[in-house]
């Protein structure tokens, strides 16, 4: 998988101290906040500079290449920053734990209670499973740690609908015989559709079947999650998914 060959790279070159030190990414989360937010979001989620969080889907983030872009700016569009060479290095180290899969980040938050509201409030096991525990109509997230950076988590819970949802179309049928299934649309053409229900069971579709249908735009999360759980709770369940690895995390040595 290139993602691994990706890690072990990273793993190499992250030779600075500060890249994985909590108190050095805290330090470099304000000087982001200060210095670089105005340009690329105050998640880093892009603006008049770059999306710097997406990068990790489409080549390696590499702390040497952003330790240089942040002391000799990159083009026109970005200035050299003035920070000293320590401060330099602890803004990459924000920005590399923000584009880290979450297993290699230090995430705050309650794991045991985010595993309680994951059950029981948020209702999560409804769609989710994690280790062949829950429903099957969300992706599974025995692994979601080793694939995304903990706020990329923190968005598909609080806008589910914010990257595409891609693949998942909440989708409600009502067939010429009465009968009426409601899922997600996997497959879908004028003549036939694939839905598949919260049990997991994949119904295949004649179209011609069909009385009625109401295909849902975007994810079928429920996108309330911002107002029904408290920021506590989030936090907590962001903790909690940020453990679900089938990678065990093996941290770089110094
Ligand atoms: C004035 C706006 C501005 C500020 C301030 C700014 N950037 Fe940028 N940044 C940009 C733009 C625009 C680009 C894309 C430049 C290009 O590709 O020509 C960029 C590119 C980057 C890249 C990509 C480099 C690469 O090789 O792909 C990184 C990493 C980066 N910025 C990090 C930072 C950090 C960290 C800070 C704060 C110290 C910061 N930037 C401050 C506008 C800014
Ligand atoms: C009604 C079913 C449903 C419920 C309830 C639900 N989800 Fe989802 N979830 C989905 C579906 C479908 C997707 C895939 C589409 C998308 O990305 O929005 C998804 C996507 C996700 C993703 C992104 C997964 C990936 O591989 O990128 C995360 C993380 C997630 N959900 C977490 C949660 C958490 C945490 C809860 C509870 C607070 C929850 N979900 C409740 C159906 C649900």
């Amino acid at each position: 998988m290139p993602l691994l060959a990706q890690h072990e790279k990273e793993g190499e070159e992250s030779k600075n101290p500060a890249i994985g030190d909590p108190k050095a990414i805290d330090a470099g989360g304000k000087l982001f906040a200060g210095g670089c937010a105005a340009c690329h979001g105050a998640d880093g989620q892009g603006g008049r500079g770059p999306n710097l969080r997406m990068r990790v889907f489409w080549h390696a983030v590499d702390p040497p290449t952003i330790f240089k872009a942040v002391q000799k700016g990159v083009g026109a569009g970005m200035p050299a920053s003035n920070l000293p060479e320590d401060q330099a290095w602890q803004v990459v180290a924000f920005v590399v734990s923000m584009t880290s899969p979450a297993i290699e980040t230090t995430v705050n938050g309650d794991v045991e209670n985010g595993r309680a509201v994951f059950s029981g409030k948020g209702g999560c096991t409804g769609c989710h499973s994690i280790n062949n525990q829950g429903g099957k109509m969300g992706p599974d997230l025995s692994n979601i740690a080793s694939v995304k950076p903990a706020l990329a988590i923190r968005d598909a819970i609080l806008d589910p609908d914010g990257d595409g949802a891609d693949g998942y179309h909440a989708v409600s049928v009502t067939l010429r015989n009465g009968k009426s299934l409601k899922g997600v649309a996997r497959n879908r053409s004028n003549y036939s559709l694939q839905l598949q229900d919260r049990q997991g069971n994949l119904h295949l579709i004649n179209m011609a079947d069909v009385a009625e249908m109401t295909l849902g735009k975007g994810s079928p999360m429920p996108k309330d999650y911002g107002s029904k759980l408290s920021t506590k709770e989030v936090d907590d369940l962001v903790a909690y998914l940020a453990k679900q690895s089938l990678r065990p995390f093996v941290p770089s040595k110094k």
